[in-house]
């Protein structure tokens, strides 16, 4: 499957508007396109108790696998913001159980970056599929 990522980012960005952010300012969204073609996206959700808050990449993985998926193909991240951040240590394991081989997107407003999974967390720690 030929994949569009800029497709995927206006995705991602349209999902950042749905943020509730209000602790942090920090409006974040995520879509990941699934092996089906399908794109799940996700925003964060912050809490006034703040550990609860989640991130908008596992927002979106959990309900892609919520929907019946656990094959990925991209994620793409926006964060309104001028500076740049590649997803969090916590996302990045969360992905890793399904799709460590994952394209990863990741943007602001000026501009983006193309990773994968394996370039930002090797050596992940799986229990199947190895
Ligand atoms: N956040 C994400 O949504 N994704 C990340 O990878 C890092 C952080 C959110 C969580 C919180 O709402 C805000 O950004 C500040 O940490």
């Amino acid at each position: 499957m030929s994949i569009d990522l800029d497709i995927l980012l206006e995705q991602a960005q349209a999902a950042s508007e749905k943020a509730y952010a209000p602790y942090s300012g920090f409006r974040v969204g995520a879509a990941l396109l699934c092996a089906d073609g399908s794109v799940v996206t996700g925003c964060n959700v912050e809490n006034s108790s703040y550990s609860l808050t989640i991130c908008a990449e596992r927002n979106a993985l959990f309900a892609a696998v919520n929907m019946g998926k656990r094959d990925f193909l991209a994620l793409a991240i926006y964060v309104d913001s001028d500076e740049i951040f590649p997803p969090c240590g916590a996302c990045r394991q969360v992905l890793a159980e399904f799709s460590p081989h994952l394209q990863i997107l990741y943007a602001n407003r000026l501009g983006s970056i193309l990773s994968d999974l394996e370039t930002l967390l090797p050596q992940a720690f799986v229990l199947h599929g190895q």
